[in-house]
């Protein structure tokens, strides 16, 4: 079977990026990234395609007049790229997903989904409202995407406990070493074909 080809879009520092290149080098992730796009000429995490000559694309929403134009110009890029699958990584902006695309966009998104979840919730705004409301758990939620913020079918989540001294900082960084395990975890278990997706749910095969 062919490695699943990746196009990863970024926002920012790129952090789950650079996870999923250790995880592809070491053997962890059956899958190449043969793109990575950013919304942002600044975004961060784009060294770490350059350290890997990885090609770049900048698309920004601001040059598109709508979602969907923007969104357009994304899957055109992706179609190139002759991607599978379309891994969100700390990307923030709103994409319609098109037909040919449903079911290959995937995010990961820092709670337990559907709580602290949706639009402004992103970043250590989720952690303060984990925090604020007194849940003992949270985790992370790999799903896949479609038109609305963090709403598609699960594929899998993982659990932290949420300690009585934490600040949003310290629950980040326990998140996210999580979310390092869960999204190489749910991009091989769709390598391996182990995924369907049925109304809202994800069935995984054994
Ligand atoms: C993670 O917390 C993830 O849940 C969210 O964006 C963050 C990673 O961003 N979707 P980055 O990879 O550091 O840019």
């Amino acid at each position: 079977m062919n490695r699943l080809r990746l196009a990863v879009l970024i926002s920012g520092t790129g952090r789950s990026l650079k996870n999923f290149i250790e995880h592809i080098d070491d053997g962890r992730l059956d899958a190449e990234i043969p793109i990575v796009v950013s919304n942002s000429q600044d975004a961060k995490g784009l060294q770490y395609a350059e350290m890997h000559s990885i090609p770049i694309r900048i698309i920004r929403a601001e040059d598109y007049k709508s979602t969907a134009d923007f969104s357009n110009a994304m899957f055109d890029c992706c179609r190139l790229s002759k991607v599978d699958l379309v891994v969100l990584a700390g990307f923030v902006k709103l994409l319609s997903i098109p037909n040919d695309f449903v079911g290959k966009v995937v995010n990961i998104h820092p709670s337990l989904i559907p709580s602290f979840c949706g639009k402004g919730y992103y970043g250590n705004r989720v952690h303060s409202a984990v925090i604020t409301y007194g849940a003992k758990i949270s985790g992370c939620t790999v799903h896949f995407v479609d038109n609305e913020y963090d709403n598609g079918p699960i594929i899998l989540q993982k659990t932290v406990p949420v300690k009585e001294d934490d600040t949003a900082e310290t629950l980040a960084s326990r998140v996210f070493e999580m979310e390092c395990i869960a999204y190489p975890e749910a991009i091989n278990l769709i390598a391996k074909r182990k995924t369907q997706i049925v109304g809202r749910r994800v069935k995984i095969s054994p």
